[in-house]
Order: C-alpha cells, then structure tokens, then sequence
C-alpha cells in the first residue's frame, strides 16, 4: 500500500470544528437493492451544528480568521444555504460576530436555514438583487464595517475560497488513509457540487496524495460550463497553497442535476436511502448526488463512494415541518 503524502504540508491556521475523521461505512442494504459495492463517507456526522461538510473549510477559514484578529466573519449565499447556520456558528465558536448577505428580498418566513443563522447570532442582510452579486455585496458589507472601524473577514458564499478548499483536500487526505486501510481503490468518488470549493478540495488533495481517482461532481446550481471552470481555477489555487502539482484539468468532471427529471429522481432515491439504510437526505444536494452515485453503481465496475455532504436541517424540515423562529 502506498504511503499518504499528509496533508496540508504547510501550517495553515486551523480552528478545530469538527469531529474527524468522519466514518467511511459500507452500504450493505443499498448494495442489495442496487447492485455494486457502495462505500458512503459521512459528512453529515462532521458534528459542529448542521454543518455537514462546510464544517471542514470554515476549520481553516476561521483559522485564518482567528489568526488575523478579525472580529467579523461577512459571509453569505441564498435563503436555503446550508452555509450560512453552519458559518453564523462558526464565527460564535471563535468568539467572532457575523453578518450574512442573502440575495433577494427578505421572505415573510425566514427559512430554517437562515432561521437557524440567526439564532446563533448572525446579522441578516438582504441584497433585494440576484444571486450572482452576492459575492460583490459580501465584499461591500465588509468594506462598510472596516469603515466603522471594525476587523471583518469577507468569505465568498458557500465558503469557496482556495483557503476553504483546503479543508476538503485535508478531507482527500483522510478518505485516501480509511480506503488503504480496508485495500479498496474506488471506482469514482461522487459529491454534490454547489458553488465548488468541496469538489476542488477533494481534487487537489487527491492529486497532492498521487491518487488520479474519478470524482464527479454533481452540480445543483450552475451549468457544466461556468461551474467547470469555476471549479478548476479552485482546484489549482488550492494546490498552489498546497505546493502540490494540481491534477489534469480532465480530473473536473461534471454533470448537471439540475433538471426537473433529475429532481423528481432524487426524491425517489432520497425515500429509498431513508427507508432502506437510515440515510437522511436532502432535496437540494445529497439526493441528488445519490441518485447519480445509484446510477454509477449500476453502470460501473468496482467501489463507488458516495460523500454525504449533510444538508440536515432542510432533510428534517422537508419531512417534519420548518423551525420555529
Ligand atoms: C449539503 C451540501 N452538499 C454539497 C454542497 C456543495 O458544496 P460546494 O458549495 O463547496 O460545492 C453544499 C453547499 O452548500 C451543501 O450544503
């Protein structure tokens, strides 16, 4: 068995959130139902609130925040963003205040994500604009507070920084040492894809431990085309911080979920998971990405995995009703 080269070789700043590593199990029951050997690695147990996988890049997002002195975490995404309760609890774990920028217009009914974020203490600010300028308003926000002579830290939604991506190549590192242990070479790794860093973290770190393994990321949010390069120019910067040579750009697969068709699948293969094997899922990312990690096992020889990114509270919301706020 080849040794793993241990990642990061640099020492970022680290603040410890989650409970690691995550348990990589085998699923027996889904393999009866499916066919194939399924490995599924459970992110959803990172253990720091509900934040599933996110908790992995806010370890060095805050680190580096927390390093720096900031007092303010700026930061943000979309109203059903399972970044934003996960980041708002963060910045409160490091003693830290936070400010989350929501594209649209404040909803009648804050969503349990977002009810969530602010119960932990986050400030809401809602940018009455589409998605795509949420970052620039995140920047803005965090400009506005220095002004006031305050030390923020501004974080692109969905924590997708090359600094944020690090945490999953850390992840990468983690995967490649369990999958030694039980001698399984994986056919391909699948992962849902949102703003991107989780997917080039993942690629980065695999490459940085010399391992060329598929992984496919399933995009809920963007077309192939903008989120391929997205997810590429993640990839090498993140290596760069690494100082490990990237993989080839071929290693960035994706395909799109975002279909109607995709959808209705999903829910089908969310009620499947739960009733055969416990495994809670969520509309938006992770029974999406099942639903492509089933069909893989169907057309491919050898072990799938599929990385259980979370999305717990909006799971048990679908299925139990929203969050008091
Ligand atoms: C449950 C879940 N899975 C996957 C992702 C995708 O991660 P990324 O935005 O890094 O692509 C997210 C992002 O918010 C998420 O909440």
């Amino acid at each position: 068995v080849a040794m793993t080269v241990p990642l990061p070789p640099v020492a970022l700043p680290r603040f410890t959130l989650a409970t690691l590593p995550t348990p990589l199990v085998q699923a027996r029951r889904l393999e009866r139902v499916l066919g194939g050997r399924l490995l599924v690695k459970r992110d959803d147990l990172t253990g720091f609130g509900a934040a599933g996988n996110k908790a992995r890049q806010l370890e060095y997002l805050v680190g580096a925040a927390v390093a720096e002195q900031r007092d303010v975490l700026v930061t943000g995404g979309g109203p059903g963003s399972n970044f934003c309760p996960a980041a708002a609890g963060a910045a409160r774990a490091a003693g830290m205040e936070c400010t989350l920028v929501v594209y649209g217009d404040p909803p009648a009914v804050l969503p349990p994500n977002l009810a969530l974020a602010r119960a932990c203490g986050a400030r809401l600010r809602f940018t009455g604009a589409g998605r795509d300028l949420v970052d620039a308003a995140i920047e803005q926000e965090a400009q506005r507070l220095a002004a006031e002579g305050r030390r923020p830290v501004a974080v692109p939604r969905g924590g997708s920084s090359p600094v944020g991506a690090v945490g999953f190549a850390a992840a990468a590192t983690e995967v490649v040492a369990q999958l030694e242990a039980l001698r399984v070479e994986p056919a391909v790794i699948v992962v849902a894809t949102g703003s991107g860093g989780t997917q080039a973290g993942l690629l980065a770190g695999l490459a940085g431990c010399g391992k060329d393994w598929r992984v496919v990321g399933v995009s809920v949010s963007r077309p192939l085309p903008e989120i391929t390069s997205r997810v590429w120019e993640l990839t090498q910067a993140c290596a760069a911080i690494l100082q490990r040579p990237p993989p080839s750009r071929d290693r960035v697969e994706l395909v799109d979920a975002r279909r109607p068709e995709a959808q209705a699948r999903a829910i089908r293969r969310r009620r499947l998971a739960l009733e055969t094997e416990g495994l809670l899922l969520d509309e938006t990312y992770t029974a999406r990405s099942f639903a492509v990690a089933a069909d893989l096992l169907a057309t491919t020889d050898g072990t799938v995995v599929f990385w259980h990114t979370g999305g717990l509270v909006p799971a048990l919301t679908a299925l139990t009703g929203r969050l008091p706020h």
